[in-house]
């Protein structure tokens, strides 16, 4: 209805019922075969949109089946443990999430009866929701026509309409979110939303992207003005920062310290090997002599950390763990597999078995 378009804010020549039934029958024939798509309730779809936030789909699969089957329902998530919560968010990475999903867990039960809201409004004022998973809760699980923006679809939009600004960022998402409300249906709106994603994921890829298998070709600018490899426009990069960090596997009786990441540092609540110089964990230890077991590159945002891997044996087990010190741990190889540790610490925890028989270290 290109009248009504125009007042809602889409391109001259964009007509939203043509968009609809391209997407909507595309879909049909396409969608992807995605465990929280059997069945969409609020819950299910809270808890893979929040895991498909910042990982891939390829990762989410199987983490948000498991995840399901240790918490099924927004009570059993809001009474379990903090760290089987964590512990089952391993491999999704950002933390934070899994802490935020909980806490909400905890309001949901305590103020809206078990129930997770269906207004945008009280959405939004759980811990960890902010617009677009207000946006896909309400549309997926509730139908609602409300429109949402993230990685595959803001692609798909910019290229639609010929936005050739930089996106990514809240302000330059904020014409795309507009878009995505004009052609949003007024039915089917969640099955719509998901079309656009996967279309962003499977066909509109960033790179050479399949526009002969696309059923937006024939009304997408970027297609008819051959700049579909220029749009998005890309963010300008942060500086990559490198450094150096050595981590230490400290073997005392079968046992490796571990520590538990303060509030304020990356990994906040999860285990990980100490760091040196760690001179308040290692100091009243005793240790033996160094040796470098493995070594490694990892990233988080945009640091690169080339982290060596060195072990030794501890002569005591320092003092107890209580006041002061119970951010370590003493663990065995068993304890260690259950413990929810960062991802560098669970690559530093393969090499402890073999360090673990008598006389290894
Ligand atoms: N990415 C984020 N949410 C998604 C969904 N519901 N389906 C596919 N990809 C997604």
């Amino acid at each position: 209805m290109p009248d009504e378009d125009a007042a809602r804010g889409l391109p001259a020549g964009l007509d939203s019922a043509v968009v609809q039934r391209a997407l909507l029958a595309w879909y049909r024939r396409t969608a992807r075969d995605l465990p929280w798509r059997r069945d969409p309730d609020p819950y299910r779809v809270w808890v893979s949109e929040t895991m498909l936030q910042q990982t891939q789909v390829d990762r989410v699969r199987g983490a948000f089946v498991a995840f399901l089957e240790a918490f099924p329902t927004v009570g059993a998530l809001a009474a379990a443990d903090t760290e089987a919560v964590l512990r089952a968010w391993e491999g999704l990475g950002y933390y934070r999430r899994a802490r935020q999903l909980q806490a909400a867990a905890r309001v949901v039960m305590e103020e809206h009866g078990g129930q997770l809201p269906d207004s945008e409004v009280k959405l939004r004022r759980l811990p960890g929701i902010g617009r677009y998973t207000a946006a896909a809760i309400l549309s997926i699980a509730h139908d609602r026509p409300v429109p949402i923006v993230e990685a595959n679809s803001r692609r798909v939009l910019a290229r639609l309409v010929g936005h050739d600004r930089p996106v990514g960022t809240a302000a330059g998402d904020e014409p795309l979110w507009e878009v995505a409300a004009g052609l949003v249906p007024r039915r089917r709106a969640g099955s719509f939303n998901q079309a656009l994603m996967d279309l962003g994921a499977t066909v509109c890829t960033p790179r050479q992207p399949l526009c002969g298998r696309c059923p937006l070709a024939g009304c997408c600018a970027a297609h008819a003005t051959g700049r579909r490899d220029a749009i998005p426009a890309p963010l300008p990069r942060r500086a990559v920062i490198e450094r150096r960090e050595t981590a230490l596997v400290v073997v005392h009786r079968g046992r490796v310290l571990v520590r538990r990441c303060q509030a304020g540092e990356w990994w906040e609540g999860l285990w990980d090997f100490p760091r040196l110089p760690a001179a308040d964990l290692v100091a009243p230890l005793s240790l033996g002599r160094r040796r470098e077991i493995g070594r490694f590159h990892y990233t988080v945002t945009h640091h690169r950390i080339d982290l060596r891997v060195v072990s030794c044996s501890a002569m005591r087990a320092g003092p107890r763990a209580g006041r002061g010190v119970a951010k370590r741990a003493w663990v065995d190889a068993r304890a260690l597999e259950e413990l929810p540790l960062t991802s560098p610490g669970r690559r530093v925890a393969r090499l402890v078995p073999a360090l673990l028989g008598p006389g290894r270290v």
